[in-house]
């Protein structure tokens, strides 16, 4: 982790972020409207590049609302044929550079059949359907323990703060249980149906590594999913990526709006 850190500190001085986020897909735009330093994965020691369609592959350090931000501009995924340790790399190495706070962000489709594409959902807790775990091997006993407690990942505090600040701007937002299964495939209706038996409000392929690992080394989270497009089974067309990319582009906007305000009560 030394080499990456030397790099990025190498590039951004004395610069030290606060907080961390996670663009998820459709969402990398965010970063593009501030006037920061720009490394792009590929030249990072030790970090390896990022392909995927509605992802870039940079991190962004900008000072947003006299706050200083390290943005991920697209992220590892599990079903890109990353290693856990590839998809949560970067994690540890924002906890390195100092930040204090991981907001986490993701496309989703809706489980919970009072959500609607389009919505913004807070993420209370998850349920980890990926079949690992991105602790699994050596632990970095100076990062965190060997058996961390999990039952307050998403903090309530911040859930707390973010809500009042949603609905001060007029925007409506959901609350629910976030479940990652590793794709590449979409879900069955079958499996959708288990999700929500099992309790989950959304579906997406990403964000339980990094959550955990994250809490793992003491972050505080903050995880909001933008719903997408109802999950397999409960719309009556068969999903796309596209369309996940096209809905996310139609939240944008408040999207923004609410991570401006957030960063700005941080
Ligand atoms: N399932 C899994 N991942 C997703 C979905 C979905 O319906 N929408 C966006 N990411």
């Amino acid at each position: 982790m030394q080499s990456s850190v030397n790099y990025i500190k190498e590039k951004i001085g004395d610069f030290i972020p606060q907080i961390g986020i996670i663009l998820g897909s459709g969402l990398g735009d965010f970063a593009d409207s501030f006037k920061g330093i720009v490394i792009p994965y590929s030249d990072i020691p030790d970090f390896e590049e990022a392909h995927i369609e509605g992802h870039k592959g940079c991190l962004v350090f900008a000072c947003i609302e006299e706050k200083n931000v390290v943005m991920m501009q697209g992220r590892y995924h599990f079903y890109e044929g990353h290693s856990m340790q590839t998809v949560t790399y970067p994690v540890k190495i924002m906890k390195k550079l100092g930040i204090e706070t991981l907001i986490i962000t993701n496309a989703a489709g809706a489980v919970n059949k009072n959500y609607s594409p389009a919505d913004l959902m807070f993420i209370t807790d998850h349920i980890n359907m990926m079949g690992t775990n991105p602790l699994i091997g050596h632990n970095y006993d100076n990062l965190g323990v060997r058996f961390p407690d999990m039952s307050e990942i998403y903090s309530k505090n911040l859930i707390y703060k973010a809500e009042n600040i949603a609905k001060n701007l007029g925007i409506k937002t959901q609350k629910g249980i976030y479940a990652a299964t590793t794709g590449p495939s979409y879900e069955t209706p079958a499996e959708i149906n288990m999700l929500r038996i099992l309790g989950a409000d959304a579906v997406g392929m990403s964000t339980v590594p990094e959550a955990i690992t994250a809490k793992w080394c003491g972050i505080n989270v903050l995880g909001i999913s933008c719903i997408t497009n109802y999950a397999s089974g409960i719309g009556n067309k068969p999903l796309s990526h596209k369309e996940v990319i096209e809905t996310a582009d139609k939240i944008k906007d408040n999207f923004t709006n609410l991570l401006m305000e957030i960063i700005k009560v941080l």
